[in-house]
């Protein structure tokens, strides 16, 4: 992160110095947002080939408040993807155009990893498959950083579709190189196998247990023949008024949810939802991952 050509692919090469310092940048965009002129104009590139809501427009928003410009792939529909172009090619055709920096989101199929190895801006993983999505763990624990002040020690259960999860693995990632202590809960075909992360199977006790807990979406687009009973979810692991009766603690989703499946919760109005602050600090880490890939502000 301190040189301008460095990708953010993976959580794996960062220190937990690097991650406090993009804390920090992205809590003093918090208290001035917006209008942070590059000087220089900039673009990015947002190719976003799977769907998202949360991550694209708060790209979009991080690049607007930075001054600098983007511009959109937004699935396939209108470009050479639907006459058969592959990704790779398109990826590569458009940092032949020289854009700043480029933020992809793509399936497990693309090698991210090589293919920014083989162009010369940065390149910020926005979600690969079920490989990681560091952004969102940034943000993750940037929102618990804001709430509890430090990190280390502070205990988070993460609940449900563990397995599917890029979220759960980039948050492992960091929450580990944070010092936080992570636990997961959840039925046996959610929880992956020879995970060195601790199991808590009852939900009452990780609750007891736990200073934060986080609802992943249950991913029915990835389960294919996995034999998965939403009633027994329902019954046993999902985030509502009576199995949270006695939380104290916070809750978060990185969304988007299926209310009624893995949470029936007021995440406007209950007040130990972080939900939406999650949300907005996507757009402050964003910004703070932008402006340090770009090499500005170092
Ligand atoms: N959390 C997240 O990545 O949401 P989107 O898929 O809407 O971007």
């Amino acid at each position: 992160m301190s040189n301008s050509v460095a990708s953010l692919i993976s959580l794996q090469d960062f220190s937990a110095t690097q991650v406090y310092s993009l804390f920090e940048k992205a809590k003093s965009f918090d208290e001035k947002i917006g209008h942070q002129s590059t000087q220089s104009i900039r673009t990015a590139g947002l190719l976003f080939f799977e769907p998202s809501t949360r991550t694209r427009c708060s790209f979009e928003i991080a690049a607007n408040n930075l001054g600098v410009r983007s511009f959109l792939l937004n699935g396939a529909e209108g470009t050479s993807l639907e006459k058969g172009e592959s990704v790779e090619d398109t990826i590569l055709n458009i940092a032949a155009m020289e854009p700043d920096i480029l933020v992809i989101r793509c399936s497990d199929e693309v090698d991210l990893q090589s293919l920014s190895q083989q162009i010369s801006m940065p390149v910020i993983n926005a979600g690969w498959g079920k490989r990681g999505h560091p952004t969102q763990a940034l943000l993750d624990c940037f929102t618990l950083y804001q709430e509890f002040g430090q990190l280390k020690d502070k205990k988070v259960l993460i609940v449900g579709d563990v397995k599917h999860s890029r979220v759960a693995t980039s948050n492992f990632e960091l929450m580990t190189k944070l010092g936080m202590q992570v636990a997961i809960c959840g039925p046996q075909e959610f929880l992956p196998q020879n995970s060195k992360i601790p199991v808590i199977s009852n939900l009452q006790e990780g609750l007891q247990w736990a200073d934060a807990v986080m609802a992943l979406r249950c991913q029915f687009e990835r389960h294919a023949s996995l034999q998965f009973s939403k009633q027994d979810y329902i019954a046993n692991y999902q985030l509502n008024q009576n199995s949270m009766k006695n939380f104290k603690g916070i809750f978060m989703h990185p969304g988007p949810i299926n209310h009624g499946v893995e949470m029936l919760l007021d995440t406007r109005a209950d007040s130990r939802s972080r939900v939406f602050a999650q949300v907005k600090s996507g757009v402050l880490i964003r910004m703070a991952v932008v402006l340090s890939l770009l090499g500005i502000g170092n």
